[in-house]
């Protein structure tokens, strides 16, 4: 069993996601408050935006003192909703085990060493293992049903890890704030970078479930993917 995936993004028109050039004042809200709106057990990230989110205490890893089995690690911790990070070198750092209301979780490959388990058993962070060198997006999403009981997770970015899910075909919504700027910084990430070139993949398909205009000139459009193989329109 695997929780329901909706993907959340704020883009500009042509899809990027980085807000530096977009001037908008309350540049945090267009995203939280939609967000806020999905109902989720969970909030799953890429380790580049959760480190806008850890420490930013450099921590020295020491040589661990005894070898730690490779074993995921539920923490005890009261809390029922989480903030779930995709770091499978284990470059996230903490000084709690909270990003604010939510427990959070680390996914690692089995690369990651011995001290940086103790680093996390040491805050008390959650952790499980998605792979031994790469990861395996769809155990993962089982195992975050299993060990968490998490049924709905909503990624929320940024576009490397949104990409990777939709190549796995991973992802059941996607809702998307469309911000009403055009950003043409080449290079800069989009809502989804899966691939470089075209390869043997085809585009995902969606189905609008919804559409609304907000804050004036955004619109927050809801899709459902399409999941059938034959998706020729
Ligand atoms: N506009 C929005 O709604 C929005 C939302 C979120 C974030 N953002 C912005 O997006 C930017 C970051 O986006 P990003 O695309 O550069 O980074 P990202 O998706 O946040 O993180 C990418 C990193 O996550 C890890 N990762 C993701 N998928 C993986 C997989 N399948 N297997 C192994 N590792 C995986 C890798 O970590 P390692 O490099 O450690 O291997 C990878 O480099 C930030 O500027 C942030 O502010 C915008």
């Amino acid at each position: 069993m695997k929780p329901y995936v909706i993907c959340h993004m704020l883009g500009s028109v042509d899809g990027r996601i980085k807000q530096d050039i977009w001037g908008f004042k309350d540049h945090h809200k267009y995203f939280e408050e939609t967000a806020a709106q999905i109902e989720a057990d969970a909030w799953l990230v890429g380790r580049v935006t959760m480190q806008e989110f850890s420490s930013k205490q450099q921590y020295s890893l020491a040589p661990a003192e005894k070898t730690i089995p490779k074993e995921d690690f539920v923490a005890d911790q009261p809390v029922k909703s989480f903030a779930v990070v995709i770091d499978p070198s284990g470059k996230c750092f903490w000084d709690t085990n909270m990003v604010s209301t939510e427990h959070v979780i680390e996914v690692l490959t089995e690369k990651v060493p011995d001290g940086y388990l103790e680093h996390l058993r040491s805050k008390n962070v959650s952790y499980l293992f998605g792979g031994k060198e790469e990861l395996d997006l769809d155990l993962v999403l089982q195992k975050l049903y299993s060990l968490f009981g998490i049924r709905t997770v909503r990624i929320d970015g940024g576009g490397h890890v949104n990409g990777s899910f939709l190549k796995a075909g991973l992802i059941d919504e996607f809702s998307l704030v469309l911000a009403p700027v055009a950003d043409g910084t080449i290079g800069s990430p989009t809502v989804f970078e899966a691939e470089a070139g075209y390869g043997n993949r085809r585009a995902t398909h969606f189905k609008i479930k919804s559409v609304e205009q907000i804050y004036g000139d955004f619109l927050w459009i809801r899709y459902l993917v399409v999941k059938e193989n034959n998706q020729d329109r």
